[in-house]
């Protein structure tokens, strides 16, 4: 059974509640169900979710597992310490996005985590996470 960290930063614990317009209805905790339940059997997966930067690269340094599945929100766009973290980790790190950055204002078109990235999946909401995930079972 592959092991996969999923983590999510500012703001993704409000998933329901926030810009449903652009991010949708279903909470983090309706997607994680179905996650989990999607890969049963196949990967367990572990949830890390933080607002801080600093708390975001603990996590990383710390993982120990087959690949992390990061959504790294608004610091995806700023983040010059994330993107050094991910470079210097061994796990592969996937960065994903519920809604389509490049479609979005012109900051959001520039991922400074990106280029220390195995890859990026933005735009497909849920199944952004379900093909990172796919991705590291394969
Ligand atoms: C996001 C896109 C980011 O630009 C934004 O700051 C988020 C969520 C997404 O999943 O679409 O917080 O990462």
């Amino acid at each position: 059974m592959k092991k996969i960290l999923i983590i999510n930063g500012p703001n993704l614990n409000l998933l329901g509640k926030r810009e449903p317009d652009i991010y949708g209805t279903l909470t983090w905790d309706e997607m994680l169900e179905q996650l989990r339940s999607k890969f049963s059997g196949e990967a367990e997966i572990e949830y890390f979710q933080s607002n801080h930067e600093g708390d975001i690269i603990d996590r990383l340094q710390t993982a120990d597992c087959d690949g992390v599945v990061l959504n790294a929100g608004a610091y995806t766009h700023t983040s010059l310490a994330i993107a050094d973290c991910i470079a210097a980790i061994a796990v592969p790190v996937i960065e994903v996005h519920i809604s389509n950055v490049a479609a979005r204002e012109e900051i959001r078109r520039r991922s400074l985590i990106a280029p220390s990235c195995r890859g990026v999946i933005s735009g497909l909401g849920l199944q952004s996470y379900m093909l990172a995930i796919q991705y590291f079972l394969s």
